[in-house]
This record gives C-alpha cells, sequence and structure tokens, in this order.
C-alpha cells in the first residue's frame, strides 16, 4: 500500500483527514509524515496546505520527523502525575539513554509525553504504538523495552 492508494480508500472529504493521516504515518517505518505526503492530501481533500499543517501540529500523535519504530508515549496528566509517572519517565529515560522528544541511537524507541489516555483507572499509564500498558513500575517498564528490543 502507498498513499495514493491510501487515498482512494477515502471520499475527497476534509472530514477523512485524521484517519488519512493516521493511516499515512502509519505506513511510514519511522512513523512520520513527509512534506511530500501532506501535500498530496492537501490536493487530494482539496483543503490548503496550512489547514493540513494545522491538523498535525495541533494533534502529538503525528510527527513530521523521523521517529523510531515504537512510539512511547508516557501520560503526564494528573491522574498518572500523583502515581509516579515522572519517575516512570525518569526510569525510560535512564533505560533508553534518551531526553523526552528524541529517538535512540537504533531508530527504535522515541519517547514522548501524553495528555490522558483514558487509562487512568489502572495509573501510570502508557501507550507504545497501539498497544497500552497500564499499572507501570520500575520492573515492569524495563521487562516491557526488553521484551521489545528482543521483538
Ligand atoms: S491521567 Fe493518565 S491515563 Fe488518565
Amino acid at each position: 500500500m502507498n498513499t495514493e492508494e491510501i487515498l482512494l480508500k477515502y471520499k475527497p472529504d476534509k472530514e477523512n483527514l485524521i484517519q488519512i493521516l493516521h493511516e499515512i504515518q502509519d505506513l511510514h517505518p519511522q512513523q512520520y509524515l513527509t512534506e511530500t505526503d501532506l501535500l498530496k492530501v492537501a490536493k487530494y481533500l482539496n483543503i490548503t496546505r496550512s489547514f493540513v499543517y494545522g491538523v498535525v501540529g495541533y494533534y502529538s500523535m503525528f510527527s513530521t520527523t523521523p521517529r523510531g519504530k515504537y512510539i512511547i508515549r508516557l501520560c503526564e496528566s494528573p491522574v498518572c502525575n500523583m502515581f509516579n509517572s515522572k519517575m516512570i519517565a525518569e526510569k525510560l529515560k535512564e533505560i533508553l539513554k534518551i531526553d523526552i522528544n528524541q529517538t535512540t541511537a537504533d531508530g527504535l524507541f522515541t519517547l514522548e509525553l501524553s495528555e490522558c489516555l483514558g487509562l487512568c483507572g489502572n495509573k501510570p499509564s502508557m501507550m507504545i504504538n497501539r498497544e497500552t500498558y497500564t499499572e507501570l513500575d520500575e520492573n515492569n517498564i524495563e521487562l516491557i523495552i526488553k521484551n521489545l528490543r528482543n521483538n
């Protein structure tokens, strides 16, 4: 599947913008949206380039720069924050040897912070790509990262 094939799955209606952007981003091994893709989307939906960039900039799940194979999105909203998400962030930075919004040298992981993921009942929480991980602690995050590295 390529960008053109994804576009043709949808009616050229502005309402489909977010879904199209998700699909195109998922298609890219480095999980980001290229300038070329964004221009194709704008043209297909008959909307301005700046509108598309505005939407991409608004939603934190979209990126215009290359990212890792696994995008870690750790919740930093109040409930998770009260339950040690800051400590989890520090531990992830230590394990991955990167800072927030950086990608590991091997291109495997990008570490990002996120607003509430809707998983507050089992805080602290994070998502890695489309998988959810809850009740995080120092031990289980180490295991999660180890398992993905060995994948
Ligand atoms: S506050 Fe973290 S999932 Fe809701």
